[in-house]
């Protein structure tokens, strides 16, 4: 037997025609496929056999190109034979497509008598249902025709020689697993496969039709018993034809295969090219893609940004009321104040006190340092004056007084927004530095006159008398030059207002606390000069103003250098971490003045000028006012209903220091 085998591989599309004596042969896609076109036929570049063009009234035919024995001698009867075919109708209105198209074996391959529409390009009026035609087809009708008794618009039907059908049916499929009937639509833009096989036996021809890539159901659709070896001719042609009215159709075969006395060979899904996009104006895969990717990323991002924002309002909301109109200029946005401490970063948190937190930043545009105190605060009564106070005397300028810029309000939030100190507040050179830079002895004298300047500037030079109300080490700031600056003052104020008298708490800090402020909660200058006092032998002794013992005792820090005053042991108490090294008359006279200062009785406490002119050599210390001191102490006592013959002067002492706390302030 002649074996011939073409092989045709055209890019990514492979034909391949398996001829043994025209046998069988297989078309997954037909590009390079040598077939016999006709009328409106191409085939597209990607592979496509397309039998009509969308031009209206047109036929079109494909044929294989060499005629096919279908008998093994001249005379013998056909043989069994078996097709497989894909097919798709593509409309310009969906599920309307005018006429169909057809599978057809013909004696030649010459149609150029048959007219388009409803004779499919097979037959003309004076042809059709003669038995001369020697046709045989199977139409995949879209159209009822009733001169041929179409049974409707979408129908399979076997034809011989006539348009006529032997037998026809919906189009559709018998489901293998219950042997329901399934409705396909023919001009639905799906691809579908269609075998048709005849059983030479039994002269039954039978066709199947199912959605591309599901199995060959079991039941065909139609079956019909015909001796095709009354119809053929030998050899015969095999091929299609389509046809189109005035609507815009094109039919399209994707695959094809053929199998003599043996079952078609299966097609290629894989490789078979893609029905082209319906329309007018096909819409690009991209844009069809993108456009909704790109709608529902537009969709996010508008979300997204208006949460973001929404978060931003309510990150950044301030609270602001008419009163305020007149403290503009030193309203900070909080915006800026939460960029300037990079969102209130731990890293650039400086100490908690009792107030609040306070964090250094960096202002955003005029890059100038500042310390941010961040103060819970629900709103209450005072604030209005508060705010007033705090603001119109913080913006006081003095060299020893840390400057105020400004405030910001949020609910239940102030902020105030300070002079940076890059040298940290004293209390730290005090405690902190473990026998390591210890602050010198003219350093801390400095620091002291700094202090008692600031303070006197507060009580005596403004135009109103400022109380500071919480001196003490960690409110004494240091500049890069080491200048000292009294911070926060007034602040204490904030938990003073508005409350009913008789039940005013003091605030200030343990240990600093005047001995009439824990009686009568009514501050003045001169509990300043108390707290003032108090820092002054704080600084000097290096101790803090209440300290536990190794026994667990409390050992109040004046009662301590009081009773070495008495022993005339003074220059004992002196910070030992100096090593001597201080001037020993002006640490005598910081310890008495800070003993005068700190004296229990307020009368016998000298003016913060007064304490100046002695800081700074212009009046000299008076020894007897120290002296006198004890005398008026035992008399107030004494006043206070104490029994003064049974108590040591320790005791005495240790009542005034206890009385001091017995308010248990701040
Ligand atoms: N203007 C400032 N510049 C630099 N550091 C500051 C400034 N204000 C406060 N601090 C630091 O923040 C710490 C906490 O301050 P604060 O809240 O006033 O608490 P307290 O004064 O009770 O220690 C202080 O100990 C000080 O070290
Ligand atoms: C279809 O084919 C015919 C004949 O080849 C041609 O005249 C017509 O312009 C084609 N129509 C389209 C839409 O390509
Ligand atoms: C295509 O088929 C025709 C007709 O049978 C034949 O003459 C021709 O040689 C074939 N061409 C190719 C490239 O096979
Ligand atoms: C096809 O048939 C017609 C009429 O039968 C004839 O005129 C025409 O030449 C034939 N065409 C070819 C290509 O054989
Ligand atoms: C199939 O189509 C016919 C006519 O269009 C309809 O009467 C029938 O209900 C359909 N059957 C199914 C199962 O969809
Ligand atoms: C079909 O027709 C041929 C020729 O007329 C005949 O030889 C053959 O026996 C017929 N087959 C059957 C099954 O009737
Ligand atoms: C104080 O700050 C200045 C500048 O910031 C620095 O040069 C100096 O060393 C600091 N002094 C101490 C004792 O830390
Ligand atoms: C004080 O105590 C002493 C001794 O207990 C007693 O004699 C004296 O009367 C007391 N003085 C007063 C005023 O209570
Ligand atoms: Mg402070």
């Amino acid at each position: 037997m002649k074996i011939v085998c073409y092989l045709f591989i055209f890019h990514s599309l492979i034909l391949a025609v398996l001829c043994t004596g025209d046998k069988q042969f297989v078309y997954s896609g037909f590009g390079g496929a040598n077939l016999t076109l006709d009328g409106a036929a191409t085939v597209t570049p990607d592979g496509l056999l397309q039998l009509t063009n969308g031009t209206g009234n047109m036929k079109g035919h494909a044929f294989y190109p060499t005629p096919i024995h279908f008998r093994k001698t001249p005379n013998g009867a056909v043989q069994s034979f078996s097709v497989a075919f894909m097919f798709g109708i593509v409309s310009l209105h969906a599920d309307l497509s005018a006429h169909g198209m057809v599978f057809l074996i013909s004696p030649s391959k010459n149609f150029s008598t048959a007219l388009p529409s409803q004779y499919l390009g097979l037959f003309n009026p004076q042809n059709n249902g003669k038995i001369t035609n020697h046709v045989f087809a199977v139409e995949l009708d879209t159209n009822q025709n009733k001169e041929f008794h179409d049974i409707n618009n979408n129908h399979v039907g076997i034809d011989v020689n006539s348009l006529h059908s032997v037998q026809s049916h919906d189009a559709g499929y018998y489901d293998n697993e219950d042997g329901t009937f399934q409705n396909l639509t023919l001009a639905s833009h799906d691809v579908m496969q269609v075998w048709v096989d005849y059983d030479s036996q039994y002269t039954r021809i039978s066709v199947t039709m199912a959605p591309i890539r599901m199995p060959k159901p079991m039941r065909p659709l139609i079956t019909a018993t015909y001796n095709l070896s009354e119809v053929f001719t030998e050899p015969a042609y095999i091929g299609f034809s389509a046809a189109t009215s005035p609507i815009n159709s094109r039919h399209y075969i994707l695959g094809w295969s053929f199998g003599m006395s043996m079952p078609a060979p299966a097609i290629d899904t894989s490789k078979l090219p893609e029905l082209p996009r319906v329309g007018p104006k096909p819409q690009s895969k991209i844009l069809e893609i993108i456009l909704p990717i790109a709608t529902a990323a537009l969709v996010s991002v508008t979300i997204v940004i208006i949460f973001e924002l929404k978060r931003r309002r309510q990150m950044y909301a301030e609270v602001c009321e008419d009163w305020e109109a007149e403290f503009g200029p030193h309203r900070f946005a909080y915006k800026d104040l939460f960029h300037a401490t990079k969102g209130f970063n731990k890293r650039n948190l400086l100490g908690t006190g009792g107030f609040g937190s306070v964090y250094r930043g960096v202002l955003p545009i005029s890059k100038l340092e500042v310390a941010v105190k961040k103060i819970s605060h629900e709103s209450r009564q005072g604030m209005k004056e508060f705010v007033a106070e705090i603001v119109s005397i913080g913006c006081l300028r003095h060299r020893n007084l840390v400057r105020l810029l400004g405030y910001c309000r949020r609910k239940g939030e102030l902020l105030l927004v300070y002079d940076y100190m890059s040298n940290g507040s004293l209390d730290k050179y005090l405690y902190f530095d473990e026998g390591t830079c210890i602050l010198d002895w003219s350093t801390r004298f400095h620091i002291i006159q700094d202090v008692a300047c600031g303070l006197h500037y507060l009580h005596e030079k403004w135009e109103k008398v400022v109380i500071h109300r919480d001196i003490k080490a960690s409110n004494v700031l240091l500049d890069s030059k080491m200048n000292g600056r009294l911070g926060d003052f007034g602040l204490a104020r904030l938990y003073d207002h508005g409350k009913d008298p008789q039940t005013t708490h003091v605030v200030g800090t343990i240990g600093y606390l005047a001995p009439e402020l824990t009686r009568t909660g009514k501050t003045s200058p001169l509990t300043d000069v108390f707290a003032f006092g108090i820092f002054l032998l704080e600084v000097t002794c290096g101790q803090r103003p209440l300290k536990q013992n190794a026994q667990d005792a409390q050992i109040i820090l004046v009662d301590w250098v009081l009773e070495h005053w008495r022993n005339r042991r003074l220059i004992e108490v002196v910070d030992s971490r100096l090593n001597g090294n201080f001037d020993m008359e002006e640490a005598c006279l910081l310890l008495r003045l800070g003993l005068l200062c700190s004296h229990p009785f307020a009368g016998s406490r000298p003016s913060m000028k007064l304490v100046m002119q002695y800081l700074d050599g212009d009046v000299p210390f008076p020894d007897a006012t120290l002296m006198d001191m004890n005398v008026k102490i035992l008399s107030m006592m004494e006043n206070e209903g104490f029994n003064l013959s049974t108590m040591s002067h320790q005791q005495l002492m240790t009542s005034f220091g206890t009385m001091s706390i017995l308010s248990g302030g701040r």
